[in-house]
């Protein structure tokens, strides 16, 4: 929600170069990405798995408080059990390395400090200043029984009547979501970075979340979103052809 410069005062913006891009080569990371249910042998380098990282974590993300945690699972032993509570799925059995995507609801505290003190310019905006010293801990903030969120939810309702206000998040459900949508937009990332590197991925809702929080010991606030085999794609490791509905049953133009 936070914005930097002033258009009303005219003073300089930040202007960021943009580099040219080839559209085909983008179109071939999207469109050669599937979802590998067969990996072969070829090990996951730690460099390439670094870099998929890395750019997991460029993902636009609410408030950039990053609410993401990406626990990896490279050791045998671990990954066995992982790929057991994966429900024993080909995509988990077979996999290089597992990724367990998290999402925390609690950890935004802690971000709003560490925007306050990361800001890469010499003077923060006086509007990031309070959003984060402020405002931000006001939106987040749910209480005990969700009572602050109930405050905020009959605030909303008040004000809302006379102009457009945000109408939550107002419960530990709403910071849920507030997580996971972040979260899974560094999954893709994640995803498509190893497809550019030449390496392949799939993306799993099909575990016992029970047994992987016990498994990677994650915190009580930590939501699986999903667990993400990794390797190169066996020759029989994608089973079908894509599928995708016309766009006209999913393109509304307004
Ligand atoms: C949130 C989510 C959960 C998924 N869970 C599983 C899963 O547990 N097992 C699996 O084999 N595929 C899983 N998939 C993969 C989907 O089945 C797949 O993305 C879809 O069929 C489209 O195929 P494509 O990814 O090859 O385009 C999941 C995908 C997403 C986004």
């Amino acid at each position: 929600m936070a914005e930097s410069g002033d258009s009303k005062t005219g003073k300089r913006r930040y202007q960021e170069p943009v580099p040219a891009i080839d559209v085909e080569e983008f179109r071939k990371v999207v469109m050669s990405r599937r979802s590998v249910r067969r990996f072969d042998d070829t090990p996951l380098p730690e460099a390439v798995l670094d870099d998929c990282l890395d750019l997991a974590m460029l993902a636009p993300n609410s408030s950039n408080l990053q609410p993401w945690e990406f626990h990896v699972v490279r050791t045998p032993e671990l990954r066995k059990q992982l790929a057991v509570a994966c429900l024993d799925q080909n995509a988990a059995r077979t996999a290089q390395v597992l990724v367990a995507i998290v999402g925390r609801t609690e950890t935004w505290p802690a971000h709003c400090d560490l925007m306050l003190d990361s800001w890469p310019e010499e003077t923060m905006p006086k509007i990031v200043d309070n959003y984060y010293r402020r405002l931000a801990r006001i939106y987040y903030r749910q209480g005990p029984l969700n009572v602050i969120g109930w405050g905020k939810r009959l605030a909303a309702t008040v004000a809302g009547l006379r102009r457009a206000v945000p109408r939550g998040p107002f419960s530990d459900a709403d910071m849920k979501v507030w997580a996971v949508k972040s979260t899974a937009l560094a999954a893709e990332n994640f995803m498509l970075a190893l497809r550019a590197h030449g390496f392949d991925s799939c993306p799993m809702e099909g575990f016992d979340e029970h047994r992987v929080r016990r498994l990677l010991k994650l915190p009580a606030d930590g939501i699986v979103v999903m667990v993400v085999g990794c390797g190169k794609r066996a020759a029989d490791g994608v089973y079908h052809p894509r599928i995708r509905f016309g766009r006209e049953r999913f393109v509304k133009v307004h």
